[in-house]
């Protein structure tokens, strides 16, 4: 057994995972056969790719269209849920066992909290798995049924990206999107098990290491892991493609952003409104929002005509 596992067992179950963090990492000394190691090197093409992908670009710009963004939640909402179930199903497999942490990691949870927030109650009937979703689910299927040690591979790829980026993907969206501080929408960003996201990246890192596999089963994983990365990207590319179609969103729900003098969303109504409940709130550049559409701005024009001719005619 290799001594990191010996001392996180000897420390068991109770003991939080930045002290067994800490403890392994003093003792450290990374060997490039150590699965940790080939995943990261193995992958740093494949990562590269992903983060340039178009919509993984965007979105860090905070170019990301509510519609777009509520699809986005609800391709992680199918991949976590078929993920974390295969982990479920798993969890007392060799390999999976020592990376099994669903109270700090799972996410289809909180993901079904951020679809219930986006889509309504009826979100069952309202979110549809797109096809790429549809493939990347189905191979964390057959996996889980098949090749339980591949799953290594999926799990690695989310959970060590979800902890690397999370906090930011998360402001970038609330942002964006003006969504309540208070986390609705978001919660799949949001860890609150884990305290810090560092040590525990360690953590998983040392447990990855423990696994008893040869070099070709190690290969295997890191060659599923590029896979996991190619499904990831092909997501990207048709959320981007959806994106392409959907018609550009007037920011702050609904209201253009130079209606009125200035920045709409400078007016501290607006904003106000916005923290509380994401709903355009001031009435000044709402009414003036209202007048520049050209079927009110018809209305106005015949109301204003026949007030000029009652009163031109009151005046004859
Ligand atoms: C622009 C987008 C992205 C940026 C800026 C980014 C940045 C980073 C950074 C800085 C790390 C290193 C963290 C550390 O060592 O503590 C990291 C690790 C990682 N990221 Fe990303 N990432 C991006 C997108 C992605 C995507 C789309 C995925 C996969 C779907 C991903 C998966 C991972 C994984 C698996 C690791 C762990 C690497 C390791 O230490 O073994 N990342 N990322």
């Amino acid at each position: 057994m290799a001594p990191d596992k010996q001392e996180d067992e000897q420390q068991g179950e109770n003991v939080p995972y930045g002290a067994a963090a800490g403890e392994e990492e003093e003792e450290r000394g990374v060997r490039p056969s150590d699965l940790s190691e080939l995943l990261k090197e193995g992958t740093k093409e494949s990562h590269e790719k992903a983060e340039n992908t178009k919509f993984v670009k965007d979105f860090l710009k905070g170019r990301i269209k509510r519609e777009l963004f509520k699809l986005a939640t609800a391709a992680l909402y199918y991949t976590y849920s078929a993920l974390e179930e295969e982990l479920d199903r798993n969890k007392d497999h060799p390999a999976i066992t020592p990376l099994y942490f669903p109270q700090e990691l799972h996410r289809a949870e909180a993901l079904k909290k951020d679809v219930l927030y986006f889509f309504g109650e009826n979100w069952e009937d309202d979110i549809q798995c797109s096809e790429a979703t549809k493939a990347y689910v189905e191979r964390i299927h057959h996996l889980g049924q098949h090749r339980p040690e591949l799953l290594v591979a999926h799990a690695y790829t989310r959970y060590m990206g979800d902890l690397s980026g999370g906090q930011i993907l998360k402001k970038v969206a609330q942002r964006a999107l003006h969504l309540p501080s208070s986390g609705e929408g978001v919660q799949f960003y949001m860890f609150d098990n884990v305290t810090n996201a560092q040590q525990f990246k360690q953590l998983y890192r040392a447990r990855l290491n423990t696994l008893d596999l040869d070099s070709e089963a190690k290969e295997g994983i890191v060659e599923e892991a590029n896979r996991a990365f190619r499904f990831n990207m092909e997501v990207f590319d048709e959320l981007d493609k959806i994106g392409a179609t959907i018609p550009d969103e007037p920011q702050g729900d609904g209201l253009p952003l130079h209606d009125g003098k200035g920045d709409v969303r400078k007016c501290p109504y607006y904003a106000a409104k916005q923290a509380a409940t994401g709903a355009a709130g001031c009435p000044y550049h709402a009414a003036l929002a209202l007048a520049s559409r050209p079927e009110i701005k018809a209305v106005l024009a015949a109301i204003a005509a026949a007030i000029a001719a009652t009163i031109a005619w009151y005046l004859m």
